[in-house]
C-alpha cells in the first residue's frame, strides 16, 4: 500500500507515519513546517518505504506512481497557531482540500479527511453525536479552523457525489502524547511544562468546562480502521471520558509531582463549554474502542516532555512507557520482493517513488 500523508510532519501525522510502516506500507509524507517539525519523523528519514517532501498542499499536488490513499491531517491545529495563521488555515482546509481530493481522484485513491470536533463549535447537544450540526461562530477568533475544516467536510462530501471519489471523514476529539509542541497553547502541555518547571498551573476560567482526552496510539488505531473501509463518515474519534479541565489540571500537577499552585486565568472568547464524543457510530462500524487509561498516558507524554525540556518527571517511576501501552516497534526494513502486508491493498516491490 501506498499512502500519502498530508501534514505527516505534526504530531498527529507523524504518529500515523510510523504506524503505518510498521504495518508494511510505504508512505510519502508532505508537510511545510508550518506548524510541525522535521525532528519528528527523523527517526523515520532513513526507512526505505518512507518518502518526505516540503510541499504547501495549497498548491497543486503531484506524486509520481500509484497511490493508494491520502490522508489529509495539514492545517494548523492549535488555537495558538491557526490565530497566528488565520489565511493559511482558511487556505489549507480549501485549497489543501481541494488539492488533495484532486490526488487521491486521479489515483483512484481512498481519501480521508482530519476534520475536528470544532465542527460543533460550542455544542448545544451533549455529548455530540455525528447528527448534530454544530454551534459555531462563523466571524469568532476560531473561525477559521471550524469553518475551514467545516468547508473541507462539505467539499469531501461533494466529491464523493460529484466524481465518486472515495471518500472518508473523521472528526477528531482532543488528543494528546508524544510530540506536541510544547508551546502550542493546548492545555495539556500547557500545563506539563508549567507544572515541570515548577511554575503556578493556569487554568482558564473556573476550570468547569469540560474535555475528552483520548491517548495518540488509540487515535492513530481509530484513523486507520476508517482507512481501511470505504465508509463516507464522518466519524467521531475520541475518548468518551469527560473530566473537567480543572481536574485535568489537578491530575497533571500529581503526576509531574511537583505540587505546584493552580491558578486562574480569563478564559478565551468561544471556549467551548463541554466536549465529549458519542463514539457509538465507531464502536459499531469500525469496531473501535479507546484503550490507553488517562493516567498512564499523560504519565508517558509527561516523560516526553520532561526529556524535550531536559527537565525532572520526579513521579515517572514506576509509571508505563509508551511501548507498554501499545506495540510501536517498527520493524527491519523489507527486502525488495518481500511481501509487504497493507491496510486495504498489497505493494511487494517496495519501490520508492518520487514526488514533486
Ligand atoms: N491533535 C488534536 O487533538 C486534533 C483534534 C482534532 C483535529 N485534529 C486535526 O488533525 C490534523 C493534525 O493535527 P496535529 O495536532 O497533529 O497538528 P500539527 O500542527 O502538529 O500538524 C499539522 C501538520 O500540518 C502541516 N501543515 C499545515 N499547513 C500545511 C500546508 N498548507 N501544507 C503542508 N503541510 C501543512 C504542519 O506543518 C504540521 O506538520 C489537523 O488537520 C487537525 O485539524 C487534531
Amino acid at each position: 500500500m501506498r499512502v500519502v500523508v498530508a501534514g505527516g510532519a505534526g504530531f498527529l501525522g507523524s504518529h500515523l507515519c510510523e504506524r503505518l510502516l510498521t504495518d508494511g506500507a510505504e508512505v510519502i509524507c508532505l508537510d511545510n513546517f508550518a506548524t510541525g517539525r522535521p525532528d519528528n519523523v527523523s527517526n523515520l528519514r532513513t526507512h526505505p518505504r518512507f518518502e518526505l517532501g516540503c510541499h504547501d498542499v495549497t498548491n497543486f499536488v503531484h506524486v509520481a506512481g500509484p497511490v493508494d490513499a491520502v490522508l489529509h491531517l495539514a492545517s494548523p491545529a492549535s488555537p495558538l497557531h491557526y490565530r497566528d495563521l488565520p489565511l493559511e488555515t482558511l487556505m489549507a482546509g480549501a485549497l489543501g482540500t481541494r488539492n488533495l481530493l484532486g490526488l487521491a481522484r486521479a489515483k483512484k485513491a481512498r481519501f480521508l479527511l482530519a476534520s475536528t470536533s470544532e465542527v460543533y463549535g460550542d455544542p448545544l447537544v451533549h455529548p455530540q453525536t455525528e447528527s448534530y450540526w454544530g454551534n459555531v461562530n462563523p466571524v469568532g477568533p476560531r473561525s477559521m479552523y471550524d469553518e475551514a475544516k467545516r468547508y473541507a467536510e462539505a467539499l469531501t462530501t461533494a466529491y464523493r457525489i460529484t466524481h465518486e471519489t472515495n471518500t472518508g471523514i473523521v472528526r477528531i476529539f482532543n488528543t494528546y502524547g508524544p510530540r506536541m509542541r510544547i508551546d502550542d497553547g493546548r492545555a495539556i502541555p500547557a500545563f506539563v511544562a508549567q507544572a515541570l518547571r515548577g511554575q503556578p498551573v493556569t487554568v482558564a476560567g473556573d476550570g468547569s468546562q469540560t474535555r475528552s482526552l483520548c491517548y495518540v496510539d488509540d487515535l492513530v488505531d481509530g484513523v486507520l480502521r476508517m482507512l481501511r473501509t470505504d465508509l463516507p463518515g464522518p466519524v467521531n474519534l475520541g475518548n468518551p471520558r469527560e473530566m473537567t479541565i480543572l481536574e485535568l489540571a489537578q491530575l497533571v500537577v500529581e503526576l509531574c509531582g511537583t505540587n505546584v499552585p493552580i491558578t486562574f486565568v480569563p478564559r478565551p472568547v468561544d471556549d467551548p463549554m463541554v466536549r465529549r464524543p458519542d463514539i457509538t457510530l465507531a464502536r459499531s462500524q469500525l469496531g473501535w474502542e479507546p484503550r490507553v487509561d488517562l493516567r498512564d498516558g499523560l504519565a508517558v507524554a509527561i516523560a516526553w516532555f520532561a526529556d524535550a525540556l531536559n527537565l525532572p518527571a520526579q513521579a515517572m517511576a514506576g509509571r508505563p512507557r509508551r511501548s507498554q501501552l501499545v506495540d510501536e516497534a517498527i520493524p527491519a526494513p523489507r527486502r525488495p520482493g518481500q511481501d509487504t502486508v497493507g491496510l486495504v491493498g498489497l505493494r511487494a516491490d517496495g519501490a520508492a517513488g518520487s514526488t514533486t
